[in-house]
């Protein structure tokens, strides 16, 4: 696992979006993997001024993302999809046939959940997965307890994840979705790339369980120990109960030093 502690959040932003920038670059029909939440809206909005002042090109991109309530419309004001528009979408240039988000009010869930697998598999898979994390270690909304290869499917929510959501339902737990449709576990991992990035003193404990304790069902961001190119991206709030801070620390300026031909005897 690769572990990029940033001083503070604008630049863990610029770091992830410069990691999009570079890929895009190099592959027009880039197909990206996105999360919701309060984490990835510096990231969107890094890549949405990409777009504008550089003429970054999105028109080739496939986007899925994770995950999106069950039980409400797609017009809600707190849905996933009411949030990427207003996040992403609006300011960039993905066609809207190229956007893929779990549909909230599909009655046949099952088929649904199997054709939104279906359709990341013809897309060619996902380059890069951006993913947040919850403070009980969810990925998606994969909460404690979810299988580790776990498929796109229904997952009810935990009452700490009820609770988190709460201030975008009136502040009332009772207002939010109890249900989701998710990416699983195994469905993220399938991801080329994952960004995990993380922010802010309450991701500490997850940040420090998914990346330096045991590969659980406990904690499903563990899984990505697994992975073989997963990036976690967090500031230094998030990192503060990791033990090998000096050594990822050390490890990044090596790579960067690597990268810029720096290391080498040039004599
Ligand atoms: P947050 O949510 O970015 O709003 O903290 C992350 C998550 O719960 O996955």
């Amino acid at each position: 696992m690769e572990v990029i502690i940033q001083p503070t959040y604008a630049q863990l932003v610029a770091v992830s979006a410069e990691i999009i920038r570079g890929a895009l670059l190099k592959k027009p029909n880039l197909v990206l993997g996105l999360a919701t939440g309060s984490t990835p809206i510096g990231l969107y909005e890094a890549l949405a001024r990409m777009h504008k002042t550089e003429g970054l090109d999105f028109s080739a991109v496939t986007t899925f993302n994770l995950d999106e309530y069950v039980g409400i419309p797609r017009s809600h004001p707190y849905s996933y999809h009411t949030f990427m528009e207003t996040h992403f979408f609006n300011a960039v240039n993905i066609p809207a046939e190229n956007r893929h988000i779990p549909q909230s009010t599909a009655v046949e869930h099952e088929e649904f959940c199997e054709l939104y697998e279906a359709a990341i598999v013809n897309a060619g898979g996902i380059d890069i997965q951006v993913l947040g994390i919850g403070k009980d270690g969810h990925i998606g909304f994969n909460e404690p307890s979810s299988s580790l290869g776990s498929r796109t499917r229904i997952k009810t929510l935990t009452q700490g994840t009820l609770e988190a959501n709460a201030p975008h339902f009136g502040g009332t737990v009772d207002a939010v979705p109890k249900m989701a449709i998710t990416m699983g576990v195994g469905t993220i991992m399938e991801a080329k790339q994952c960004l995990l990035l993380a922010n802010g003193e309450s991701k500490a404990e997850a940040i420090a369980h998914a990346v330096e304790g045991p590969i659980t069902a406990e904690v499903p961001a563990s899984v990505l120990q697994m992975h073989p190119r997963t990036v976690v991206i967090i500031d230094e709030e998030a990192a503060s109960q990791l033990k090998r801070v000096a050594y990822y620390k050390q490890v990044y300026a090596n790579k960067q030093k690597l990268l810029s031909g720096g290391y080498y005897d040039k004599s």
